[in-house]
Protein backbone atom coordinates (compact mmCIF):
# COMPACT_ATOMS: atom_id res chain seq x y z
CA UNK A 1 0.00 0.00 0.00
CA UNK A 2 1.89 2.91 -1.20
CA UNK A 3 -1.29 5.39 -0.01
CA UNK A 4 0.41 9.15 1.44
CA UNK A 5 -1.23 12.60 2.89
CA UNK A 6 -0.97 15.70 0.93
CA UNK A 7 -2.30 18.27 4.29
CA UNK A 8 -5.02 15.88 4.85
CA UNK A 9 -5.60 15.03 0.96
CA UNK A 10 -5.18 10.80 0.65
CA UNK A 11 -3.20 10.17 -2.18
CA UNK A 12 -2.63 6.72 -3.91
CA UNK A 13 1.08 7.16 -4.43
CA UNK A 14 3.74 9.48 -2.36
CA UNK A 15 5.34 10.74 -5.91
CA UNK A 16 5.31 14.35 -7.05
CA UNK A 17 6.52 15.41 -10.26
CA UNK A 18 9.70 17.61 -9.69
CA UNK A 19 8.35 21.04 -10.56
CA UNK A 20 9.37 22.27 -13.67
CA UNK A 21 9.16 19.04 -15.52
CA UNK A 22 6.13 18.08 -17.81
CA UNK A 23 3.94 20.91 -16.06
CA UNK A 24 4.49 23.74 -18.22
CA UNK A 25 1.10 23.81 -20.18
CA UNK A 26 -2.26 23.02 -19.70
CA UNK A 27 -1.42 20.22 -22.23
CA UNK A 28 1.16 18.80 -20.02
CA UNK A 29 -0.45 19.13 -16.65
CA UNK A 30 -3.58 17.35 -18.08
CA UNK A 31 -1.12 14.56 -19.08
CA UNK A 32 0.04 14.20 -15.22
CA UNK A 33 -3.46 14.33 -13.95
CA UNK A 34 -3.60 11.44 -16.39
CA UNK A 35 -0.31 10.00 -15.08
CA UNK A 36 -0.83 6.71 -12.93
CA UNK A 37 0.95 6.75 -10.33
CA UNK A 38 1.87 10.10 -9.96
CA UNK A 39 0.16 10.87 -6.39
CA UNK A 40 -0.27 14.57 -7.13
CA UNK A 41 1.12 17.14 -9.15
CA UNK A 42 3.20 20.28 -8.97
CA UNK A 43 3.04 23.38 -11.34
CA UNK A 44 5.78 24.97 -13.17
CA UNK A 45 7.08 27.87 -10.78
CA UNK A 46 4.97 30.89 -11.72
CA UNK A 47 5.76 34.36 -12.03
CA UNK A 48 3.52 37.32 -12.03
CA UNK A 49 4.15 38.03 -15.41
CA UNK A 50 4.89 34.89 -18.00
CA UNK A 51 8.30 34.95 -19.19
CA UNK A 52 9.76 32.63 -22.32
CA UNK A 53 12.47 31.74 -19.74
CA UNK A 54 16.96 31.93 -20.68
CA UNK A 55 17.62 31.04 -24.68
CA UNK A 56 18.09 27.44 -25.79
CA UNK A 57 20.08 25.10 -25.36
CA UNK A 58 19.00 25.06 -21.60
CA UNK A 59 18.02 21.38 -20.78
CA UNK A 60 21.32 19.01 -21.38
CA UNK A 61 21.12 15.39 -20.94
CA UNK A 62 24.17 13.94 -19.17
CA UNK A 63 24.76 10.11 -18.21
CA UNK A 64 24.30 10.82 -14.84
CA UNK A 65 21.77 13.26 -14.36
CA UNK A 66 21.29 16.56 -15.94
CA UNK A 67 22.16 20.16 -16.07
CA UNK A 68 19.54 22.94 -16.93
CA UNK A 69 18.97 27.08 -17.49
CA UNK A 70 16.13 27.56 -17.92
CA UNK A 71 14.98 30.84 -16.25
CA UNK A 72 11.73 30.13 -15.33
CA UNK A 73 9.66 29.89 -18.33
CA UNK A 74 6.20 30.14 -17.67
CA UNK A 75 2.84 30.93 -18.83
CA UNK A 76 2.33 33.84 -15.89
CA UNK A 77 0.84 33.39 -12.33
CA UNK A 78 -2.89 34.15 -13.99
CA UNK A 79 -2.56 30.58 -15.95
CA UNK A 80 -1.64 28.16 -12.78
CA UNK A 81 -4.18 30.00 -11.00
CA UNK A 82 -6.98 29.12 -13.40
CA UNK A 83 -5.65 25.86 -14.01
CA UNK A 84 -5.96 24.92 -10.20
CA UNK A 85 -9.05 26.62 -9.47
CA UNK A 86 -11.17 24.64 -13.04
CA UNK A 87 -9.45 22.51 -14.21
CA UNK A 88 -7.19 20.71 -11.89
CA UNK A 89 -8.66 17.05 -11.41
CA UNK A 90 -5.86 15.35 -9.59
CA UNK A 91 -4.19 17.02 -6.26
CA UNK A 92 -1.71 19.45 -6.89
CA UNK A 93 0.64 22.24 -5.75
CA UNK A 94 0.59 25.39 -7.17
CA UNK A 95 4.14 26.59 -7.22
CA UNK A 96 5.19 30.10 -7.23
CA UNK A 97 8.41 32.02 -7.77
CA UNK A 98 8.87 35.49 -7.78
CA UNK A 99 11.78 37.76 -8.91
CA UNK A 100 11.80 39.97 -5.87
CA UNK A 101 10.71 39.79 -2.53
CA UNK A 102 8.10 42.82 -3.26
CA UNK A 103 6.85 40.09 -5.97
CA UNK A 104 6.60 37.42 -3.50
CA UNK A 105 4.22 39.60 -1.40
CA UNK A 106 2.17 41.06 -4.38
CA UNK A 107 1.73 37.81 -5.77
CA UNK A 108 0.20 36.12 -2.49
CA UNK A 109 -1.63 38.47 -1.47
CA UNK A 110 -3.51 37.97 -4.82
CA UNK A 111 -3.23 34.20 -3.79
CA UNK A 112 -5.17 35.09 -0.67
CA UNK A 113 -7.51 37.50 -2.01
CA UNK A 114 -8.11 34.29 -4.12
CA UNK A 115 -10.98 31.28 -4.07
CA UNK A 116 -7.48 29.08 -3.97
CA UNK A 117 -7.65 26.70 -0.90
CA UNK A 118 -5.14 24.27 -1.80
CA UNK A 119 -1.47 23.98 -1.24
CA UNK A 120 0.92 26.38 -2.73
CA UNK A 121 4.98 26.17 -2.74
CA UNK A 122 6.98 29.29 -2.82
CA UNK A 123 9.77 28.53 -4.35
CA UNK A 124 13.12 30.18 -2.91
CA UNK A 125 15.59 28.66 -4.84
CA UNK A 126 15.63 29.43 -8.71
CA UNK A 127 19.64 29.25 -9.62
CA UNK A 128 18.51 30.30 -12.81
CA UNK A 129 18.26 34.53 -12.99
CA UNK A 130 20.75 36.04 -14.08
CA UNK A 131 21.44 38.67 -11.47
CA UNK A 132 19.09 37.37 -8.83
CA UNK A 133 20.47 35.02 -6.08
CA UNK A 134 18.91 32.37 -4.84
CA UNK A 135 16.89 33.72 -2.11
CA UNK A 136 16.98 30.86 0.47
CA UNK A 137 20.96 31.37 0.42
CA UNK A 138 20.51 34.76 2.69
CA UNK A 139 18.99 33.47 5.72
CA UNK A 140 18.14 37.01 7.08
CA UNK A 141 16.44 37.91 3.60
CA UNK A 142 14.41 34.39 3.63
CA UNK A 143 13.27 34.89 7.12
CA UNK A 144 12.05 38.78 6.36
CA UNK A 145 10.05 37.87 3.02
CA UNK A 146 8.40 34.92 5.43
CA UNK A 147 7.65 37.48 8.23
CA UNK A 148 6.26 39.90 5.57
CA UNK A 149 4.18 36.77 4.35
CA UNK A 150 2.56 35.66 6.87
CA UNK A 151 1.61 38.81 8.56
CA UNK A 152 -1.71 38.07 6.00
CA UNK A 153 -1.10 34.82 4.71
CA UNK A 154 -3.51 32.32 6.04
CA UNK A 155 -3.90 29.07 3.29
CA UNK A 156 -1.34 26.31 3.35
CA UNK A 157 2.27 27.37 2.36
CA UNK A 158 5.49 25.63 1.97
CA UNK A 159 8.80 26.24 0.10
CA UNK A 160 11.49 24.93 -1.97
CA UNK A 161 14.60 25.30 -0.87
CA UNK A 162 17.86 24.85 -2.15
CA UNK A 163 20.23 22.45 -1.30
CA UNK A 164 22.73 23.62 2.11
CA UNK A 165 25.94 21.83 2.41
CA UNK A 166 27.05 22.64 5.99
CA UNK A 167 25.36 21.16 8.75
CA UNK A 168 25.82 24.96 10.63
CA UNK A 169 23.61 26.39 7.16
CA UNK A 170 20.72 23.50 7.96
CA UNK A 171 20.41 24.33 11.87
CA UNK A 172 20.25 28.15 10.14
CA UNK A 173 17.58 27.58 7.83
CA UNK A 174 15.55 25.53 10.67
CA UNK A 175 15.38 28.01 12.52
CA UNK A 176 14.43 30.45 10.64
CA UNK A 177 11.49 27.97 9.17
CA UNK A 178 10.14 27.16 12.50
CA UNK A 179 8.99 30.44 13.35
CA UNK A 180 6.66 30.48 10.62
CA UNK A 181 3.42 28.17 10.00
CA UNK A 182 4.40 26.33 6.53
CA UNK A 183 2.97 23.14 5.83
CA UNK A 184 6.33 21.76 4.25
CA UNK A 185 9.51 22.24 2.86
CA UNK A 186 10.79 21.01 -0.59
CA UNK A 187 14.26 19.70 -0.97
CA UNK A 188 16.35 19.90 -2.87
CA UNK A 189 15.90 22.56 -6.10
CA UNK A 190 19.03 21.60 -8.31
CA UNK A 191 22.16 22.22 -7.33
CA UNK A 192 23.07 25.78 -8.23
CA UNK A 193 25.45 26.65 -10.82
CA UNK A 194 27.42 23.61 -11.87
CA UNK A 195 29.32 23.22 -15.35
CA UNK A 196 29.39 20.48 -17.84
CA UNK A 197 32.56 20.24 -20.46
CA UNK A 198 32.43 18.48 -23.90
CA UNK A 199 35.54 17.37 -23.85
CA UNK A 200 35.13 17.16 -27.68
CA UNK A 201 34.23 20.12 -28.84
CA UNK A 202 36.15 22.09 -26.17
CA UNK A 203 32.52 24.17 -25.15
CA UNK A 204 29.75 24.25 -22.53
CA UNK A 205 26.05 22.67 -23.37
CA UNK A 206 23.42 25.14 -22.52
CA UNK A 207 23.91 28.92 -23.25
CA UNK A 208 22.92 31.39 -20.85
CA UNK A 209 25.13 32.28 -17.73
CA UNK A 210 28.13 31.45 -19.96
CA UNK A 211 26.99 27.40 -19.73
CA UNK A 212 26.54 27.26 -15.96
CA UNK A 213 23.23 25.04 -14.57
CA UNK A 214 21.06 23.72 -12.10
CA UNK A 215 22.11 20.25 -11.99
CA UNK A 216 19.95 16.97 -11.25
CA UNK A 217 19.96 13.18 -11.53
CA UNK A 218 21.82 10.56 -9.79
CA UNK A 219 24.47 13.05 -8.95
CA UNK A 220 22.23 14.92 -6.56
CA UNK A 221 21.13 11.96 -4.86
CA UNK A 222 23.58 12.20 -1.51
CA UNK A 223 22.96 15.77 -1.96
CA UNK A 224 19.60 15.21 -1.71
CA UNK A 225 19.32 12.95 0.89
CA UNK A 226 21.48 14.49 3.36
CA UNK A 227 18.80 17.41 2.65
CA UNK A 228 15.53 15.47 3.54
CA UNK A 229 17.35 14.01 6.71
CA UNK A 230 19.01 17.08 8.05
CA UNK A 231 15.99 19.06 7.73
CA UNK A 232 13.56 16.42 9.02
CA UNK A 233 15.72 16.07 12.32
CA UNK A 234 15.47 19.92 13.17
CA UNK A 235 11.84 20.57 11.96
CA UNK A 236 8.74 21.15 13.73
CA UNK A 237 6.77 18.25 13.06
CA UNK A 238 4.18 19.77 11.55
CA UNK A 239 6.38 20.86 8.88
CA UNK A 240 6.19 18.17 5.93
CA UNK A 241 9.66 17.61 3.97
CA UNK A 242 9.07 17.20 0.43
CA UNK A 243 12.25 14.75 -1.01
CA UNK A 244 13.54 15.74 -4.61
CA UNK A 245 16.37 14.54 -5.93
CA UNK A 246 18.18 11.80 -7.82
CA UNK A 247 15.43 9.44 -7.86
CA UNK A 248 15.80 6.45 -10.75
CA UNK A 249 14.46 3.60 -8.72
CA UNK A 250 12.11 2.40 -6.20
CA UNK A 251 15.34 1.75 -4.10
CA UNK A 252 16.10 5.80 -4.10
CA UNK A 253 12.20 6.63 -3.14
CA UNK A 254 12.59 4.03 -0.07
CA UNK A 255 16.23 5.73 0.87
CA UNK A 256 14.33 9.34 0.58
CA UNK A 257 11.12 7.96 2.65
CA UNK A 258 14.24 6.45 5.13
CA UNK A 259 16.18 9.83 5.69
CA UNK A 260 11.93 11.06 6.58
CA UNK A 261 10.67 12.00 3.64
CA UNK A 262 6.48 12.35 3.50
CA UNK A 263 6.41 12.59 -0.04
CA UNK A 264 9.02 11.72 -3.22
CA UNK A 265 9.97 14.29 -6.53
CA UNK A 266 11.43 12.83 -9.57
CA UNK A 267 11.98 15.12 -12.37
CA UNK A 268 15.35 14.35 -14.43
CA UNK A 269 14.42 10.65 -14.81
CA UNK A 270 10.91 11.78 -16.65
CA UNK A 271 13.07 13.98 -18.98
CA UNK A 272 14.97 10.73 -19.56
CA UNK A 273 12.14 7.97 -19.19
CA UNK A 274 8.91 9.70 -19.95
CA UNK A 275 5.87 9.40 -17.51
CA UNK A 276 6.22 6.05 -17.63
CA UNK A 277 8.55 6.18 -14.95
CA UNK A 278 6.06 6.19 -12.01
CA UNK A 279 4.58 3.22 -12.69
CA UNK A 280 8.24 1.81 -12.77
CA UNK A 281 9.07 3.67 -9.19
CA UNK A 282 6.08 2.56 -7.97
CA UNK A 283 6.41 -1.48 -8.92
CA UNK A 284 9.83 -1.13 -7.42
CA UNK A 285 9.40 0.15 -4.08
CA UNK A 286 6.10 -2.18 -3.86
CA UNK A 287 8.81 -5.12 -4.39
CA UNK A 288 11.22 -3.95 -1.80
CA UNK A 289 8.10 -3.50 0.88
CA UNK A 290 7.26 -6.72 0.42
CA UNK A 291 10.67 -8.15 0.61
CA UNK A 292 11.22 -6.48 3.72
CA UNK A 293 7.59 -7.27 4.84
CA UNK A 294 6.45 -3.35 5.28
CA UNK A 295 3.02 -2.71 4.36
CA UNK A 296 2.86 0.93 4.63
CA UNK A 297 4.91 3.82 4.03
CA UNK A 298 4.50 4.92 7.89
CA UNK A 299 6.14 1.42 8.78
CA UNK A 300 9.89 2.49 7.52
CA UNK A 301 9.56 6.11 7.34
CA UNK A 302 12.14 8.46 8.94
CA UNK A 303 13.75 5.06 10.56
CA UNK A 304 17.51 5.61 9.11
CA UNK A 305 19.20 3.73 11.32
CA UNK A 306 23.23 4.85 12.02
CA UNK A 307 26.32 3.05 13.00
C1 LIG B 1 14.66 26.66 -12.90
C2 LIG B 1 14.06 26.90 -11.72
C3 LIG B 1 14.39 26.15 -10.65
O1 LIG B 1 13.84 26.34 -9.46
C4 LIG B 1 15.35 25.16 -10.81
O2 LIG B 1 15.74 24.42 -9.78
C5 LIG B 1 15.94 24.93 -11.98
C6 LIG B 1 15.59 25.68 -13.04
C7 LIG B 1 14.43 27.50 -14.05
O3 LIG B 1 13.32 27.63 -14.55
O4 LIG B 1 15.43 28.06 -14.49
Amino acid sequence: DLSADLFGQTLTSPLLNASGVHCQTKEELNDLANTSNLGAMVTKSATLQAREGNPNPRYYDLENGSINSMGLPNLGYDFYLDYVLQEQTKPTILSVAALSAADAITLLKDLQASDYQGPTELNLSCPNIVGEPQLAYDFEATDRVLSEVFSFYTKPLGVKLPPYFDLVHFDKIAAVLNKYPLTHVNTINSIGNGLWVDVDQEQVVTKAKGGFGGLGGTMVLPTALANVRALRQRLNDSIKVLGTGGVTSGADIFAHILCGADLVSVGTQVMKEGLGTYDRLAEELKAIMAEKGYQSLADFRGKLKEL
